[in-house]
């Protein structure tokens, strides 16, 4: 085990990384494969994320197992992901949204670790703030260009640091705010086990998200977290970006939108429509 706790890091979790971006969910995000409801529903469990993130690192400001890395205006996701959710479905976001059952799964873990082993909160913040300056601002492009999100921003708060100027000089430090955290041999091994199992945390909510996704397109319906969410459009949410319609969507509105559902109604319209044509003919003769 490399004895900087940075470089201990990155080789722990060499394999895992290589797991979560490797999932179809991670995937599909690279080929560019997301729908506007799928980038909805990442954005809602890392709200829930973060939340609890956030809110362990308030609690643990001045662990001295924390405070070296305590960088909230530069790293700080929560308020960026409210704006985000606030962009995509409106004002009234938070009763649009419910926390999917592995996320909730990340969050006891979050809660836990704040609360009881302070001292492995950093293999957390590690997994997360470091993945999205690094990764993040690959799928940052991607997610403007799949979705048609403006180049100003909206929507995309999540992946912009803007207490960070320059990425890769901010890890540096970070990483070496890392190496400067007083730590025994055994607690470093527990710190390193604690951010595998975060990677892994990380896998288990794309998977379901992913089987939240196949279930929803199966029953021919776009992926929702909750199947009341509300269509566009209705109380000022930007819909933004035309959200990919799968063929089998297309051909159900097709088939359900343009009558109406009850057959006693649509009876009476074809009724009227044959002795409307039929009047109009005998008129014409
Ligand atoms: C499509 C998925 C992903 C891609 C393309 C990706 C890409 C990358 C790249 C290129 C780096 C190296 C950056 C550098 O050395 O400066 C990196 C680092 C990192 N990624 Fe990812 N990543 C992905 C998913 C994830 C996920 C899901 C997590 C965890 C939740 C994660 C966590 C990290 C961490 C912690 C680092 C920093 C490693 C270190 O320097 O110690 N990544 N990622």
């Amino acid at each position: 085990m490399p004895g900087d706790l940075s470089e201990a890091l990155k080789e722990a979790t060499k394999e895992v990384h290589e797991q979560a971006e490797s999932t179809e969910f991670m995937k599909n995000f690279q080929r560019g494969q997301v729908s506007l409801q799928e980038f909805k529903m990442v954005l809602t469990s890392l709200y829930y994320i973060y939340s609890a993130l956030e809110e362990e690192i308030e609690r643990n400001k001045d662990h001295p197992a924390y405070i070296p890395v305590y960088f909230p205006a530069e790293l700080h996701r929560k308020t960026a992901l409210q704006e985000d959710l606030e962009y995509f479905y409106g004002p009234l976001w938070r009763e649009e949204i419910s926390c999917p059952e592995s996320t909730q799964k990340y969050v006891n873990r979050l809660h836990y670790v704040g609360q009881h082993e302070p001292e492995l909160l950093v293999a957390h913040a590690y997994t997360r703030y470091l993945g999205d300056l690094s990764g993040g601002q690959v799928l940052k492009k991607i997610a403007q260009k799949a979705l048609h999100l403006p180049n100003t921003g909206e929507g995309l708060e999540f992946f912009t640091f803007e207490g960070v100027s320059n990425a890769t000089k901010f890890k540096q430090l970070y990483r070496s705010r890392m190496n400067s955290i007083e730590m025994d041999p055994a607690t470093k091994k527990r710190v390193l086990e604690e951010a595998k199992r975060a990677f892994l945390l990380n896998i288990q909510v794309f998977d379901e998200l992913q089987k939240l996704v196949s279930q929803c397109h199966e029953n021919g319906h776009p992926a929702q977290h909750k199947p009341e969410l509300r269509t566009r459009g209705t109380s000022g949410a930007h819909e933004h970006g035309p959200a990919p319609v799968k063929e089998g969507e297309k051909t159900l509105m097709k088939h359900t939108g343009m009558l109406p559902s009850t057959p006693l109604v649509r009876w009476i319209l074809v009724v009227s429509f044959l002795v409307t044509t039929v009047a109009v003919g005998l008129f014409a003769m």
